[in-house]
């Protein structure tokens, strides 16, 4: 008998729902000391079904407690992504000024409403709770923005805009068919129409999905606002990828500068990702995860008790590479906690003894090689040959459940050189940061075996191995 967490495939260091379905990362919002994730979730099977949303507390980022189901579907439809804010100053009303209330804000799916051949079926609901997150109700006056009869009108992504002295407002990035509507209230319940981004230069291969509008500091500690879009299918390596502009935000309008569609990811294995509200001023920085997976095989994949893990948390950062500035996925220094013991190695071969790594090269040559291997003939290799990047997983373990997901992937180097590789290894994954995640490859993959050998090519002769241990 396998129990839970232990089954093969189950991610050890990534977090995934206990049992059954999971797709988009939902309200993530930090709030006394606590992050709260939910989750796209069906409850009742291993494929896409009715959306509710899955919670789970976390103080680390890392270890993570599986809460109960935090929000169920009701007369309004199922509950499709969105966000979630911790709503201090009570704007709301829904909570109190001792005691303000985390506020949810998502999308309701009326499934019926679209059998029957309507458009207007997603709308935008709220849910509040005033236990720190524990328990949730729904506000009375649901759904909050009407539909506009528009078919795709989805994951309102909330935060607060300052306006300077002391003044400010909500606003809701809406992905809205292939464009971003922005809309701005006082106090979570009532909107108003701000204005729309949809640039004619953008990537347009399907629906636009999950918005997220944040700032950074640029190295000049210069605020730059940051888009990002979701899009299925249209990806650099095919299905779903999030793609993201540079550029300023005045509280109305998002204003995009530079004309280069700009990919967050180049492996086929991170979408809907988005980032943390209410994370502390002191600690700075920008959190994100993503879902580990694509449409283009999530409900395919060989897992049974679960599907779909989400990647490891990132902190975004802007830097240039010559004119061009770009978002960097760094790893959480939170992670290093999931190191057990830390190895230097030599050589071009390695023998391997642990499933759940954390490996760390310098790159020396033009060209580079990094394969791991088994016995038994399962492999993935990561490669550049002159120009060309490339992940091959085509022998990986299981891939016979999609065509797809043996195809070649590749990216661009960005103008940058490749300096170092950090490469983290779960019992599904393996995702590849270069130079501190300035370029970042998330890949999926199903060995039946473990990987027992590192073959490089093109490294420094001292590798540094970590062994990671288990979250559950
Ligand atoms: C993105 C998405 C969202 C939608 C949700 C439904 O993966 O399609 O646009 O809200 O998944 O589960």
């Amino acid at each position: 008998e396998i129990s839970q967490f232990e089954e093969p495939f189950r991610p050890q260091f990534h977090f995934t729902p206990p049992t059954n379905w999971m797709n988009d990362p939902n309200g993530m919002v930090y709030y006394e000391g606590e992050y709260h994730l939910f989750y796209q979730h069906h409850p009742d099977g291993n494929t896409w079904g009715p959306m509710h949303w899955g919670h789970a507390i976390s103080t680390d980022l890392i270890h993570w407690d599986h809460q109960p189901i935090a929000i169920f579907p009701d007369e309004h439809g199922t509950i499709f992504s969105g966000s979630a804010v911790a709503d201090i100053n009570n704007t709301s009303g829904l909570g109190t000024k001792e005691n303000p209330p985390l506020v949810a804000i998502y999308t309701y799916h009326d499934a019926e409403a679209e059998k029957s051949g309507s458009v207007d079926f997603q709308t935008q609901g709220i849910a509040f709770s005033i236990d720190k997150g524990r328990t949730w109700e729904k506000y009375s006056q649901n759904p909050v923005l009407k539909n506009p009869g528009i078919k795709d009108f989805r994951d309102p992504k909330v935060d607060w805009f300052e306006e300077g002295n002391g003044n400010g407002k909500w606003v809701m990035s809406l992905a809205v068919k292939d464009k971003i509507s922005f809309y701005s209230s006082t106090n979570l319940l009532d909107w108003n129409h701000e204005s729309d981004f949809q640039p004619s230069w953008g990537a347009y291969g399907g629906v636009w999905e999950c918005p997220d509008l944040f700032v950074l500091k640029d190295k000049e500690g210069n605020d730059k606002w940051v888009l990002f879009v979701s899009i299925n299918p249209g990806g650099p390596n095919g299905g779903s990828a999030t793609q993201y502009f540079l550029g300023d935000f005045d509280g109305s309008t998002f204003t995009s500068e530079g004309e280069e569609v700009k990919w967050l990811d180049y492996g086929a294995d991170n979408y809907a990702g988005v980032t943390w509200s209410n994370v502390p001023k002191q600690d700075g920085r920008r959190l994100f995860i993503g879902w580990m997976s694509n449409w283009l095989y999530a409900n395919l994949v060989p897992t049974e008790v679960w599907r779909s893990a989400n990647t490891i948390p990132r902190s975004l950062e802007l830097f240039r590479s010559g004119e061009n500035q770009y978002i960097a996925s760094r790893p959480i220094e939170e992670i290093k906690k999931l190191r057990l013991e830390s190895k230097e190695v030599e050589g071009e071969l390695i023998d391997l003894n642990s499933e759940l790594m954390e490996i760390e090269l310098d790159i020396v040559g033009v060209d580079f090689e990094f394969e791991l291997s088994n016995q038994e003939g399962e492999k993935v290799i990561l490669r550049k040959e002159g120009d060309n990047l490339s992940f091959d997983r085509s022998l990986s373990g299981l891939t016979d459940f999609n065509k797809e997901f043996e195809k070649i992937h590749t990216a661009p180097d960005l103008g940058l050189e490749l300096k170092n590789l950090q490469v983290f290894v779960d019992k599904s994954s393996i995702e590849f940061f270069f130079n501190e995640g300035e370029l970042v490859l998330t890949e999926i993959i199903f060995p039946e075996n473990p990987y027992t050998q590192l073959k490089t090519k093109g490294f420094g002769e001292v590798k540094e191995i970590h062994v990671l241990k288990s979250i559950w």
